[in-house]
C-alpha cells in the first residue's frame, strides 16, 4: 500500500540518523517509583516535579468534579463548554501571578501555536532564542511572520536584531523559554524584557517548567527574574508541576479578549474537562500551602548536580531541577539510557530534534519526593555508565540550532 511505503521511506531515514523513537509503557501512579515491564523503576524522567499528580487533595478535587460535573466539558469554550470552574481557574491564575486576566488552553503546545498567530501576521517578526521550545517555532510557522533567531541567551545578538531598522507598523514579539527544558538554565528574562520594551517589542515568556517550581513563592522563572508583572504574555502549563493537564496564559484583559476572539487552538477545540480544571485549582492552592515541595525539589536537584560533579560530570549550564548529562552521540546516549533502566533508573535519552545535533544527552529530572539515597544512587549509576558508553568527554551543550 502506498501509505505504508511512504512510512517505510521516512522511517528508514529516521533509523539511519539514529533518532528512531518508541514509547515506553509505565504502570502505576505518577510518582518517584513506577513500574515498567513488570519491574520497579525510579523515575527521573517526568515533569510531575512536585509530585502533585497523586496528591490526595488534587485527586479528591478531581473525583468530586467528575461526580458533580461529569468527565467532559462537552464543547469548546465558545459553544457550551465554558463552565464556572474554567472562569474560576483563570481568575485564580491571574491572581496567582498578579496579572489582570488568564486564559486556559488544552496544552502548552496549543497555547504557543494559538497565541503567536493571534498576535503576529505575515510580515511581522518573531524573535526567538535558538533553544526555544518546538511549540514556539511551530507557532511562528503558523503565523507566517518572519523569524529571527538569536544565539541561546545572547543579549548582544538580540539587541542587534531589535535595533535593526524595520518596516513601519511591523509587530515584533520576542519569545523565550523562562527555564530551558533540555538544558535546565534560565533565560536572562529581566534583561530581555527591558531590551524588548525599549525597542517596542512585546515578550512571550514560556514558563512550562518553572511554574510552581522556581521562585521564592513558586511563581516561576518570571518571579526569579523580577518580570512577573512586566512580560506581556506569561505562559505556563498545568500538566507538569501542577499535576493536572492543560496550560494557561496570563496578561492583560485586552490580551485575553484578543485570544478569545482569534487564537484558533482556543476557539476550535473542546474545553478542558472538569476533573482537570478542579485538579489544577487544587494544585495551584498547594503551591502556596506546601512550599516545602519546591524546596525539596531544588535541594534534590542541587544534591544530584553536586554528586554528579563529584564524579567529574559536568551538568552545566543547569542551575535547576532539569539536569542534562550531555553524551554527544545518539547511539551512546540511548545505550546509557537502556543500561540505566537495567539498573532500575529511568532518565530519558534525548536526541535531535529535541536538542541540537551532536548534543544527545540523558535528561535527569528529580522530583520533590525522591529520597536522598535514590538521588545518590542515580548519580553513581550515571557515572558508571557514562564511563562505559561515552568514550570521550561530553561536549558542552551547543549554543545554536
Ligand atoms: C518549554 C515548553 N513549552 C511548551 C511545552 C508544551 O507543553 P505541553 O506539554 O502542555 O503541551 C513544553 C513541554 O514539554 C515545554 O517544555
Amino acid at each position: 500500500m502506498t501509505l505504508d511505503s511512504w512510512a517505510d521511506e521516512t522511517l528508514a531515514g529516521i533509523h539511519a540518523r539514529g533518532t528512531y523513537r518508541r514509547m515506553r509503557v509505565l504502570d502505576g501512579a505518577q510518582g518517584p517509583r513506577m513500574r515498567m515491564a513488570e519491574r520497579e523503576v525510579v523515575l527521573f524522567a517526568g515533569s510531575n516535579y512536585l509530585d502533585l499528580a497523586h496528591h490526595p487533595a488534587v485527586v479528591q478535587a478531581s473525583i468530586e468534579a467528575a461526580q458533580q460535573q461529569g468527565c467532559a466539558a462537552g464543547g469548546s469554550r465558545l459553544i457550551s463548554g465554558n463552565l464556572v470552574e474554567h472562569e474560576a481557574l483563570e481568575a485564580e491564575l491571574a491572581a496567582f501571578f498578579g496579572r489582570e486576566a488568564g486564559l486556559t488552553f488544552n496544552t502548552g503546545y496549543m497555547a504557543n501555536v494559538g497565541v503567536i498567530p493571534a498576535l503576529l501576521r505575515p510580515g511581522d517578526l518573531l524573535v526567538s532564542d535558538a533553544l526555544s521550545h518546538a511549540s514556539i517555532i511551530d507557532g511562528a510557522r503558523l503565523s507566517r511572520a518572519e523569524v529571527s533567531v538569536f544565539r541561546h541567551n545572547d543579549i548582544d545578538q538580540l539587541e542587534t536584531i531589535l535595533a535593526a531598522p524595520r518596516p513601519q507598523g511591523q509587530r515584533v514579539l520576542v519569545a523565550i523559554d523562562g527555564l530551558y527544558s533540555m538544558d535546565g538554565d534560565l533565560a536572562p528574562a529581566g534583561l530581555i524584557t527591558e531590551l524588548a520594551h525599549r525597542h517596542g517589542a512585546a515578550v512571550l515568556l514560556d514558563d512550562a517548567h518553572g511554574t510552581g517550581t522556581l521562585g521564592a513563592r513558586g511563581r516561576g522563572s518570571a518571579e526569579v527574574a523580577g518580570v512577573m508583572g512586566k512580560v506581556d504574555i506569561l505562559m505556563g502549563t498545568l500538566g507538569k508541576s501542577l499535576g493536572s493537564f492543560g496550560a494557561f496564559v496570563v496578561g492583560s484583559h485586552k490580551l485575553r479578549e484578543l485570544l478569545v476572539n482569534t487564537a484558533r487552538s482556543f476557539i476550535f477545540s473542546c474545553a478542558l474537562a472538569p476533573p482537570q480544571v478542579a485538579a489544577a485549582r487544587a494544585a495551584l492552592a498547594l503551591i502556596d500551602t506546601e512550599p516545602e515541595r519546591r524546596h525539596a525539589l531544588q535541594a534534590g536537584a542541587t544534591r544530584l548536580r553536586s554528586r554528579l560533579a563529584e564524579h567529574g560530570i559536568d551538568t552545566a549550564p543547569s542551575t535547576t531541577h532539569i539536569v542534562p548529562v550531555v553524551i554527544g552521540s545518539n547511539a551512546a546516549t540511548m545505550k546509557a539510557c537502556e543500561a540505566l533502566l537495567e539498573r532500575g533508573f529511568y532518565a530519558q535519552g534525548i536526541r535531535h530534534p529535541s536538542v541540537p545535533e551532536g548534543t544527545a544527552r540523558l535528561r535527569i529530572t528529580p522530583m520533590a519526593s525522591h529520597r536522598p539515597e535514590e538521588i545518590d544512587a542515580m548519580a553513581d549509576a550515571t557515572a558508571e555508565l557514562l564511563g562505559k558508553f561515552s568514550g570521550e568527554a561530553p561536549p558542552p551543550p551547543s549554543q545554536t540550532l
